[in-house]
């Protein structure tokens, strides 16, 4: 798959909000300055209660209640900053990213799970939004925190005393790195536990039909069981952690306390230090606490924003493999406008996937004039849809070894060929929307801003013979389907699915197998609609059935990938070959159904 070479990085991101980081970050600066100067004042009050002066307590009070209403404003203010910016950047970052995965070609789905790239719409961005965010005001704030509480006790209070109290901290940050470590270790298997239990369950539930076919109820019960000690233990153990760090926080800095009062004490009473500054410096001390557990949080949260983000840029590295040859300054303004008349010349086509060994179609050979009705019939894994994809380019093949209107294929823009082209898939795909959205899919314009289309989407439904299943629904045409609505058949699906492509009435039509779970009454009265919109128009219709392909004006037998037989219904049928021997087993078993 084709990479780019182009590093994918944050800083246009960050760069976007440059101004709410640096705003953010002042703030951040003048809220710790006004905490600090608490203590001091605490102090200043006590040393004057202590000589008997009550003159100061008035003003300092003052003092204290301004530094506290900058503290409030200040921290509504970094959050407003910075907590935005980063939930900002979030924003931008999934919208390119998912802007992005739209243009990946089928071959990139292909080789991922769709859970995997769930996740990293959610963890992986949910942890790049940590990091540029709260990760930073933690950083500064833990920063800034610290040299200036240091600054101020030494200056202020002690140099020695200092030193002493501040030691035993530093070792609460070591610590709570290594617990941060180990955390995010159990918290993964935890996380692992948990979804494995829950992909249980609902596999169990999917399948719970042929679990009591199976009598095997009580075995699933069994690895039910397994499965929910596993998530157990797992959150148990992730628990557990936390129950030994917060004590050794306690003890750490409990030690650090009594270094305090046991050095400070000495100090006071040998009138080294007041009273008042042993009063601040003992807050100071609980002020050192937050940043020291705040500094090993943060590495490990920038640790974890670094392997997210590292995921997040292999997306954007992928380039999509299937593109318009010519770009956008290139091509003639009269390509865009280039229509598509429907001559279709298939030369000598060979095609592997990618992660396949075998050719799946070799050396077919096939000319499909312009309005002509092409039947094909296979067995099923011999190439009929990989035929399908390669007419629609979700795959490319070599070169001239497909010709629109005796062009290659991929020197018309891709917007073209969606435009040009209907496809109706062997596995058909309605949206969690309305059947009337469902059915105007193909159309350029929604139908709530075209109320004039119901018409047609009406007659192209009646046409697919849907349009009396549908009426027949609570809401008729508005009625949702999916996940939260209606669940259609398989046989109204596929409907659906050809009403879409009537409607869409391009110059080529490729139903894949769109026939198969429509009875055979339905079905002939779908092909009799279909002849005759489809005429002077190019068709083509793979089925299994001889009553269908019998329409068709020629047929392709395809065995194995290679163009086994091709001729006209009476041709084939004399040739005496797979056609002919389908025909006669069809026959046959449509007589014995008559008899019945
Ligand atoms: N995305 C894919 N990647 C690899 N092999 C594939 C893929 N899709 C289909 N195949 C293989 O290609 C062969 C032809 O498949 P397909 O075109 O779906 O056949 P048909 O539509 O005739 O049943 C099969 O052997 C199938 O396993
Ligand atoms: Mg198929």
């Amino acid at each position: 798959m084709k990479k780019n070479e182009r590093t994918f990085t944050l800083i246009p991101y960050l760069f976007h909000y440059k101004w709410h980081y640096v705003l953010g970050i002042t703030v951040l600066l003048a809220v710790d300055l006004a905490s600090l100067y608490i203590p001091q004042f605490t102090g200043e009050i006590v040393d004057g209660l202590s000589k008997g002066l009550l003159t100061n307590v008035g003003p300092l009070l003052l003092k204290i209640l301004a530094a506290g209403l900058i503290m409030t404003l200040g921290r509504f203010g970094w959050r407003y900053f910075i907590v935005g910016a980063s939930r900002g950047i979030e924003y931008r970052l999934r919208n390119d990213m998912f802007g992005h995965l739209e243009t990946l070609s089928a071959r990139y789905y292909n080789s991922r799970k769709t859970g995997d790239l769930m996740a990293h719409f959610t963890n992986d961005l949910q942890a790049v939004r940590q990091a540029t965010g709260m990760a930073v005001i933690t950083v500064f704030d833990a920063v800034i925190m610290t040299v200036m509480v240091l600054v101020k006790m030494m200056v202020y209070v002690s140099f020695r005393l200092t030193v002493f109290a501040f030691l035993p901290l530093i070792s609460v940050a070591v610590a709570c790195y290594f617990f941060g470590v180990e955390s995010k270790k159990r918290q993964l298997k935890r996380q692992e536990a948990f979804s494995e239990l829950s992909d249980k369950v609902q596999e169990s539930l999917a399948g719970i039909r042929v679990m009591k076919a199976f009598v095997q109820e009580e075995k699933d019960l069994e690895a039910f069981d397994a499965a929910s000690r596993n998530s157990m233990e797992k959150t148990l153990s992730a628990v557990k952690l936390w129950t030994v760090a917060g004590p050794f926080l306690d003890a750490v800095t409990g030690v650090s306390i009594l270094l305090t009062l046991i050095f400070g004490g000495k100090m006071v009473l040998a009138g080294q230090v007041s009273i008042g500054q042993f009063v601040a410096f003992n807050s100071y001390i609980g002020m050192l606490v937050w940043p020291m557990i705040a500094c090993g949080d943060s590495v490990n949260a920038f640790t974890q924003a670094a392997a997210a983000f590292k995921r997040i840029a292999a997306i954007f590295r992928e380039e999509p493999d299937i593109t318009d040859l010519f770009t956008a300054d290139q091509s003639s303004g009269q390509d865009k406008d280039i229509r598509i008349r429907g001559d279709i010349s298939i030369r000598d086509l060979s095609f592997t996937y990618p992660d396949g060994e075998l050719p799946v179609l070799s050396h077919v050979n096939l000319h499909i004039a312009q309005g002509e009705m092409l039947g094909i019939l296979a067995r099923t894994g011999s190439g009929k849809s990989t035929l399908a994809d390669l007419l629609l380019r979700v795959y490319d093949c070599e070169k001239g070894a497909i010709l629109l209107d005796g062009r290659p294929i991929d020197e018309y823009p891709l917007a073209v060929l969606h435009r040009d082209m209907a496809y109706v898939p062997q596995d058909n795909f309605l949206f969690s929307d309305t059947l009337e959205e469902n059915l105007a899919f193909g159309l350029e314009e929604r139908v709530a801003n075209h109320p004039e289309l119901r018409e047609q989407i009406q007659q192209a439904a009646k046409d697919a013979c849907i349009h009396d299943n549908i009426m027949e629904f609570p809401e008729q045409y508005q009625t949702v389907v999916g996940e939260r609505g209606v669940t259609l058949s398989g046989g109204q699906k596929q409907r659906s699915s050809i009403a879409r492509a009537f409607l869409k009435n391009s110059a080529v039509l490729i139903l894949d197998d769109s026939l198969s779970a429509v009875d055979t009454d339905t079905e002939e009265q779908i092909l009799k609609n279909l002849l005759r919109l489809r005429k002077g128009k190019t068709t083509i219709i793979i089925a299994h059935r001889i009553s269908t392909l019998q329409q068709a004006d020629r047929v392709a037998v395809l065995e194995e990938g290679r163009l086994a037989e091709y001729g006209t219904h009476q041709e084939l049928l004399e040739k005496d070959g797979f056609y002919a021997h389908i025909y006669e087993k069809q026959q046959l078993e449509q007589e014995l159904a008559a008899a019945d």
